[in-house]
């Protein structure tokens, strides 16, 4: 035992091994260890990409490669598109979160400003047989498309009429068990309108959910670049025009509370656009207001062929992300 202590005392004291030893235990004050670390190389941006594994599936090939082949009317269905992959998986989470599941007796809901009828659609599969879903939308074109994918996804149960709130009037008053509205107001201003018809359409204990934006400050693109900027002006006074309030989501939770209704959850989602033909929603928005941003004659066709271009090279970027329009999931009940 005395021999083993005195072989350790011994080593101790050589202070060489100390030295080395001492650099692991005590965080290195060995100058020979310190000096073997050569600080980190800097990697190039393409060195970066070979380790950094790609977030995306390979691109398919471009639908509309060329600039004047997207008309407004194709830039719209492929922004609903966009929104559709952006919010369907988060609504209906929430609306599973709410308690709302298949129910045992008949159950009767309205898809207010339905679109293209998506969330109808999955309601429909969700809730079942003893579910009613009627989307109603004034814009015929999305009311057929509606029709046409429940008749795709077997949701029988899903019903689409082409019409407006004052349609809703013929409806008699505490028909509906569960009314869904989500980003009606991007297209409506008329908030008191639009909270009558629904407190009037449901049920005492019937639920309610709105999923609507908070704020046009959500519209973001990080790093930013001056064309994105401009975009993203254009984009809110054009919905100032219209009468769209981009708050509108912060305004109906003491509006729900005041047209008598109690909130019971609210939470907020803020989409980044991850996959290129996400990120396609900027240069989707500026295609859509070509034709009247031209008419206005601020902006000639090159300028905002340009921008479109400067858009197109950050989609296929992974080191620029955008955000579009936070939303606030509401649920609420008529007392
Ligand atoms: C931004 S889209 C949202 C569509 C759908 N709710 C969704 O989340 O996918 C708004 C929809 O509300 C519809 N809309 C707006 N005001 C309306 C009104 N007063 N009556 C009926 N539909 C309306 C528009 O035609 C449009 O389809």
């Amino acid at each position: 035992m005395l021999k083993i202590t005195c072989f350790f005392l011994f080593f101790l004291s050589w202070t060489p091994f100390y030295g080395y030893f001492g650099s692991f235990f005590e965080g290195g004050f060995d100058g020979h260890v310190l000096e073997e670390k050569k600080p980190a190389p800097s990697c190039t941006k393409e060195e970066l990409e070979e380790v950094v594994e790609p977030y995306v599936e390979p691109i398919p090939p471009d639908p509309f490669p060329f600039l004047h082949e997207m008309d407004g009317a194709h830039a719209t269905l492929m922004k609903d598109a966009i929104l559709e992959s952006l919010f369907d998986g988060v609504t209906m989470e929430f609306i599973k979160s709410q308690g709302i599941t298949r129910p045992k007796r008949r159950l009767r809901v309205l898809d207010l400003g339905c679109g293209n009828g998506n969330i109808s659609i999955s309601l429909a599969n969700y809730l079942g047989k003893k579910a009613s879903i009627k989307g109603i939308d004034h814009d015929g074109a999305k009311v057929s498309e509606a029709r046409r994918r429940a008749r795709g996804g077997n949701a029988f149960n899903a019903r689409f009429d082409k019409g407006t709130l004052e349609n809703l009037s013929e409806i008699r008053s505490s028909f509906f068990d569960l009314i869904i509205c989500r980003l009606f107001f991007l297209d409506s201003n008329r908030l008191e309108d639009t909270l009558n018809t629904v407190t009037r359409l449901l049920k005492q204990g019937g639920k309610v959910i709105f999923i609507e934006t908070v704020s046009s400050d959500s519209l973001s693109c990080v790093p930013s670049f001056s064309a994105f900027e401009e975009i993203k002006s254009l984009i809110t006074n054009k919905l100032e025009k219209r009468g769209v309030q981009v708050d509108m989501g912060q305004k109906l939770i003491s509006a729900l509370y005041h047209a008598g209704c109690k909130i019971d959850d609210v939470r907020f989602f803020h989409p980044v656009l991850k996959t290129p033909q996400e990120k396609r929603f900027y240069e989707m928005e500026v295609h859509q207001m070509k034709d009247t941003l031209l008419s206005e004659g601020k902006y000639s066709e090159e300028e905002l062929d340009d921008f479109i271009r400067q858009i197109k090279e950050k989609e296929h970027d992974n080191y620029t992300t955008f955000s579009c329009y936070e939303v606030a999931m509401i649920s609420a009940t008529k007392r």
